[in-house]
């Protein structure tokens, strides 16, 4: 049995106070039934790995750079945020993918270098609404993971995928249960192809993924956790979303 992961992807949200009273009030409600971690904005990595320093939820961020270092200005390396303590990155958010224009490719490189520095990349699919009622949801889903699988190759098996469809994402319209199974199920398929550690391998939910919808999408034979944007802004519907995980 595959242990849940709930990550919280707070976006462009947050402050130095409000994040301080988030973070408390998700460690304060006591041991979770799953692994938690939350994807914090750059600024505030080092305010996070201190905070979180003597707690089970974990923290990453929210991209990375392809480079290892170099004149990229604005960009953060993943030795940098390794250096910190940080475990996950996303990357290849579909808001990423629309407003930063980011191919399979580059999603690829950025998943390679993450996992070279002892990060574990969250791996974002997802069609669009267009894509979905053209029919294309499997084909799009299939390459946007097939070009990470390839640039992992035999450590393709550590990554984290993340099937966000981009129409149910801040929307509050929800992927239904079965919706997101079929799509989990295509992408487990293609991993099984890939390597023999795809059982063990988390494929998570995101998109309007709240409290009270949480407990049916995460009992999904192959939906093993939530990638949570708007609902992660509120410790007791971040904590009440882990518990619904088991
Ligand atoms: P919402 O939960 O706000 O729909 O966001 C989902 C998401 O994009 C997480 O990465």
């Amino acid at each position: 049995m595959r242990k849940k992961l709930v990550v919280g992807n707070w976006k462009m949200h947050g402050n130095r106070a409000a994040n301080a009273d988030l973070l408390a009030g998700i460690v304060s409600a006591g041991p979770l039934p799953c692994d938690a971690a939350v994807c914090v904005p750059f600024v505030y990595v080092a305010d996070t790995a201190v905070s979180l320093a003597a707690s089970s939820l974990r923290w990453g961020a929210q991209d990375v750079s392809a480079h290892e270092q170099g004149a990229y200005t604005g960009e953060v390396s993943a030795a940098m945020l390794r250096e910190l303590g940080c475990r996950y990155a996303i990357v290849g958010h579909s808001e990423r993918r629309a407003y930063h224009g980011e191919s399979d490719a580059l999603v690829a490189d950025k998943a390679k270098i993450a996992l070279g520095h002892g990060i574990t990349p969250i791996v974002c699919v997802g069609e669009t609404l267009e894509q979905r009622e053209a029919g294309q949801t499997e084909a799009v889903v299939k390459r946007q993971l097939s070009a990470v699988i390839h640039a992992l190759a035999h450590c393709a098996g550590e990554m984290v995928v993340a099937y966000e469809p981009v129409w149910a994402i801040g929307t509050g319209r929800t992927a239904s249960p079965e919706q997101a199974q079929a799509v989990h199920a295509v992408l487990r398929a293609q991993l099984r192809a890939a390597t023999a550690q795809a059982d063990s391998m988390k494929i998570l939910y995101g998109g309007s993924v709240k409290p009270d919808n949480a407990a049916q999408l995460l009992a999904q034979a192959d939906i093993d956790g939530g990638l949570i944007g708007g609902a992660a802004l509120k410790a007791a519907d971040f904590v009440a979303i882990c518990r619904a995980a088991t």
